[in-house]
């Protein structure tokens, strides 16, 4: 067998390809950013083709980069931000409108107008989502109402819709040319469409959107020998690789934390941050405005369910801070610039831009810096940002521990922002739990490798691959319980001041 697993993560602002080696280690990466298009306030975009563009390339990169061709690669797996929508047609391969990213708030009308005759029960009780534009139902809807052509093409089969995974699982497999229409049960659970229970779309679902079944992928298990089809010669690989593994980024970091047994969490810290508890092969439901969804579903074992806390805006409040307020010129510096103060000088910062998700769940929340003084700079500024990504934490993991019961003893963390050594500090400060980040902090691309490598016996169990997580660093909590709580209560009473914003 090659001695390599190759995935592609096709996140909200980049995308990358990376191959691994059996212990987990990176052999080669390499990255492309893709354009933001923000056409109106609330509207959020990105260009489906420039995505693949993207992808090809950054395949094309890595294999050169590390000498290598398809035929070392054992398997490919793929991760993507979830929920974003993209509708292609299926004999031309165009897509009939730029895809409407997870963060897009466009379709709040469709949201709310569920909560109000029944509907956002039924969502609840079958897709363990609360209605919101966050997910891909409204989305979908949003495209076919509005986009000229869509529904009539969809009624007779030539529009698809797929999340990221399966436009780019679509094209690598042939596209036009036989691509296979597939995505898998994480993917799927973060449309609102899909039954928890029997994992397929779920018609009564459908028809809340008025989304024809025959424009949805076929659901797969996250780890799948033969459902993903091969990549063609003629794409980036260059060769015939399997395609077998897909999961939703968030999903993949996960499994790449190795996350396998109830109770253990990870949170990610990215454009956003998603905080998930694996609670077995049980959904549990939330009673405190959490996410039940697919955590991973390994061939034709039991699907796992996880607790997902989601946070909108995190690691983009940073990039914030440098492209709008330009009070930074580098995502590092934020670091620097918060380290000027002892503290956050009673200012806080609540990055609604998106509304507030878990586990307010409020789209009517708008963003707001408060508690300031003239004594305050653009130090407590940049301090009150990380501040907000480590109380938007605390506030999801309140809500899993009342949920499940389950005391988190450490936090497992990944993703660009624990870079950031101060926040990672405040992170345990805030929540008086250690935590706890991996020596391979790549875990996104690392989980879909594992799922695409245990899918064809490259790895041969998940015990196998938990000897491949080791602890770089860890920070303990220093505040004292009086900080702590004193902290925590600014914070509450500053997130107050964001909600009924929008009408
Ligand atoms: O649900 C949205 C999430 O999947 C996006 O993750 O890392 O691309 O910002 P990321």
């Amino acid at each position: 067998m090659a001695d390599f697993v190759g995935a592609v993560d096709q996140g909200t602002t980049s995308t990358r390809f990376m191959i691994f080696d059996h212990g987990g280690n990176e052999i080669a990466r390499h990255q492309l950013e893709h354009e933001q298009i923000l056409p109106r306030a609330g509207w959020v975009e990105h260009n489906p083709t420039e995505i693949w563009e993207r992808t090809r390339a950054v395949i094309q990169t890595a294999l050169t980069k590390a000498n290598l061709t398809h035929s070392d690669l054992a398997a490919l797996g793929i991760t993507n931000q979830r929920e974003t929508s993209v509708v292609w047609n299926r004999r031309t391969g165009r897509p009939y409108y730029n895809a409407i990213v997870w963060q897009d708030t466009r379709t709040d009308r469709i949201a709310s107008a569920l909560d109000r005759d029944g509907r956002g029960d039924v969502i609840r009780r079958k897709a363990g989502l609360p209605p919101a534009t966050y997910f891909s139902g409204g989305k979908i809807q949003w495209i076919l109402e509005n986009v000229e052509g869509v529904r009539e093409a969809a009624e007779a089969g030539d529009a698809l819709f797929g999340t990221t995974d399966s436009w780019l699982l679509w094209n690598l497999t042939g596209g036009v040319d036989g691509g296979v229409h597939v995505t898998d049960v994480t993917n799927a659970s973060r449309t609102m469409l899909m039954d928890l229970e029997t994992l397929d779309w779920d018609d009564e679902l459908l028809s809340f959107f008025g989304i024809p079944r025959q424009m949805l992928p076929r659901i797969r298990p996250s780890a799948d020998p033969a459902g993903y089809g091969v990549t063609r010669a003629g794409g980036p690989l260059g060769g015939e690789v399997p395609l077998s593994g897909a999961l939703g980024d968030q999903q993949a970091a996960t499994v790449g934390q190795v996350c396998f047994s109830p109770g253990q969490a990870k949170n990610t810290y990215g454009t956003g941050n998603f905080l998930l508890l694996n609670t077995g092969t049980e959904p549990v439901r939330s009673s405190n405005g959490l996410i039940t969804t697919v955590c991973y579903q390994f061939g034709d074992n039991k699907p796992v369910y996880a607790l997902e806390g989601s946070i909108a805006v995190t690691g983009s409040a940073v990039q914030w801070l440098r492209d709008q307020l330009g009070i930074i010129s580098n995502a590092a510096q934020s670091e620097y610039l918060a380290q000027q103060v002892e503290d956050n000088g009673g200012v806080y910062f609540v990055p609604a831009f998106s509304g507030l998700f878990a586990p307010y769940w409020r789209s009517d929340a708008r963003g707001a810096i408060v508690g300031l003084s003239r004594f305050n700079s653009n130090a407590h500024i940049a301090r009150a940002t990380l501040e907000s990504i480590c109380y938007q934490t605390r506030d999801v993991v309140e809500a899993m521990q009342q949920d499940s019961g389950v005391v988190l003893d450490v936090l497992r963390v990944d993703g660009g922002v624990t870079a950031n050594e101060l926040c990672m500090q405040i992170q345990a400060d805030v929540l008086g739990v250690p935590v706890s980040r991996p020596v391979i902090a790549e875990t996104t691309a690392l989980g879909a490798a594992y799922a695409a490598g245990l899918a064809v016996g490259f790895w041969k169990s998940t015990e196998e691959l938990g000897k491949n997580w080791n602890e770089d660093r860890r920070w303990l909590p220093q505040w004292t319980e009086e900080q702590r709580e004193h902290g925590y209560a600014g914070w509450k009473k500053a997130v107050e001041r964001t909600l009924d914003w929008v009408d």
